[in-house]
């Protein structure tokens, strides 16, 4: 090949995979009009919490329910735990690392996932516990040579992949940093929910299989996706925690980075046990405006990514305006809870003042209950954190999670665990 035929094959492929129709540029971020959360669908207005929980609340679930994310299934689907190890001396003893399977069941096919739990070693009482998956396996979290990968993973990686490495994401669970600081962890490898990635194999071994009338479903418009099965899957730990006695009940969150953020955000939206909820660079179709058309847009992600969302969610591919409904209204969805949405300064792909934004404009909600949003919409410098019953930073670096961020994350936690809900002092 030649000099001239590589430079064309580089361009062609910057086109195809680049930011072609990517916009960076704060100019060309087109004019827009959020739809106000406060008034309902019938043009009644939202003045307090009973015409907010009874009907402005559903009608806007609804919307994620039917234009986004697909809607959650309900039927009973049984599960076992299975016991695979406990490892009283994890951490040098700090910690106890546990390894559970769940067994999913529908009464015909059955469908397997593993949790992994750091529980710390020295505890008064009860145990706040962070929801998070994992994007590399179980195994990708640590050096401990116990841990297992679960079946999914080989669908999702060949043999030789460096993502069977293990540890290869340690610099995401700063294990020890958060047993320190009291808190235990549930974390399980995404792909065991839904193997992410585009076609029937996918879907096949999903928990998505599971439900009835999987087979001869139509696809329809709302039906749900990847994102949709990810947050259900994170209620399935909840649950779980529910069963042990060290759990706090009352102090579970979940955390989620960029597109466990967004599913993050969701389950949160529809799980009320997740009492602070935080979003990670979760970008397009998480924390970001759509609207707001910077970076990652809605025709970009259901091109590329369309298995994470139900089919309608197409509609507004380079049509943003047309929405009746964008993403600060899904972060409202967490008042009287708390949220909290993390931005890194070079993480332009996921619109980090789209993120400050929508997590300014769901301020009204939580200020029906007598809760206090951001309070600002001029988005805070780096490593300035702002914490109120919501949370916003944006750090230095890339997209990724860091000790900043769960250090911050634990702030955040600490603050609301410790004073309750509403009682935090104030500044
Ligand atoms: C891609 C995708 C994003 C997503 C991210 C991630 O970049 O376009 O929407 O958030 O992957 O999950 O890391």
């Amino acid at each position: 090949m030649n000099r001239f035929t590589f430079l064309v094959l580089i361009l062609l492929a910057c086109n195809l995979y680049g930011q072609e129709g990517i916009n960076y540029d704060e100019t060309q971020v087109p004019s827009f009009v959020l739809p106000d959360m406060m008034v309902c669908n019938d043009g009644t207005p939202v003045r307090d919490v009973k015409t907010w929980e009874k009907k402005r609340r559903p009608e806007l679930l609804e919307y994620f329910f039917s234009q986004e994310y697909g809607r959650t299934r309900y039927d009973k689907i049984g599960v076992r735990y299975e016991d695979v190890s406990t490892n009283p001396d994890f951490l040098g003893g700090k910690a106890t690392c546990k390894q559970v399977r769940f067994i999913f069941s529908n009464g015909e096919k059955e469908h397997e996932a593993i949790a992994m739990l750091v529980i710390p070693n020295h505890r008064k009482g009860k145990v706040p516990v962070f929801v998070a998956y994992n994007f590399k396996g179980n195994p990708s979290t640590t050096l401990d040579t116990t841990i297992l990968y679960s079946p999914a993973f080989p669908l999702v990686k060949k043999p030789d992949h460096p993502d069977w490495k293990r540890g290869c994401q340690m610099n995401r669970w700063p294990w020890e940093r958060i047993i320190d600081r009291g808190y235990a962890v549930i974390t399980m490898c995404y792909h065991d929910i839904y193997p992410d990635g585009r076609g029937q194999k996918m879907i096949d071994n999903s928990i998505i299989s599971l439900f009835p009338d999987y087979q001869q479903r139509e696809i329809l418009s709302d039906s749900w996706g990847a994102i949709g099965a990810w947050a259900w899957g994170s209620s399935r730990l909840v649950d779980y925690l529910e069963t042990q006695r060290w759990v706090d009940k009352k102090k579970i969150a979940i955390m989620g980075h960029s597109r466990q953020g967004k599913a993050a955000l969701w389950a949160g939206a529809q799980d009320k046990r997740f009492k602070v909820v935080i979003s990670n660079d979760s970008g397009c179709s998480g924390a970001a405006l759509a609207k707001r058309v910077y970076g990652e847009n809605v025709e970009r992600i259901t091109k590329t990514l369309e298995w994470w969302f139900c089919p309608a969610y197409k509609l507004y591919a380079n049509n943003e305006a047309a929405m009746p409904f964008d993403q600060h209204e899904l972060i409202a969805l967490m008042a009287p809870r708390h949220v909290y949405v993390a931005s890194a300064q070079e993480d332009n792909w996921s619109d980090q003042k789209g993120e400050f934004l929508a997590t300014a404009y769901a301020a009204p909600a939580f200020e029906l209950y007598g809760m206090k949003g951001l309070g600002t919409f001029e988005q805070p410098g780096i490593h300035q954190p702002i914490m109120t019953d919501v949370g916003y930073h944006i750090r230095a670096g890339k997209h990724d999670v860091t000790d900043y961020d769960w250090d911050r994350f634990m702030d955040f936690c600490d603050l609301h665990f410790k004073y309750g809900t509403r009682s935090y002092p104030r500044r």
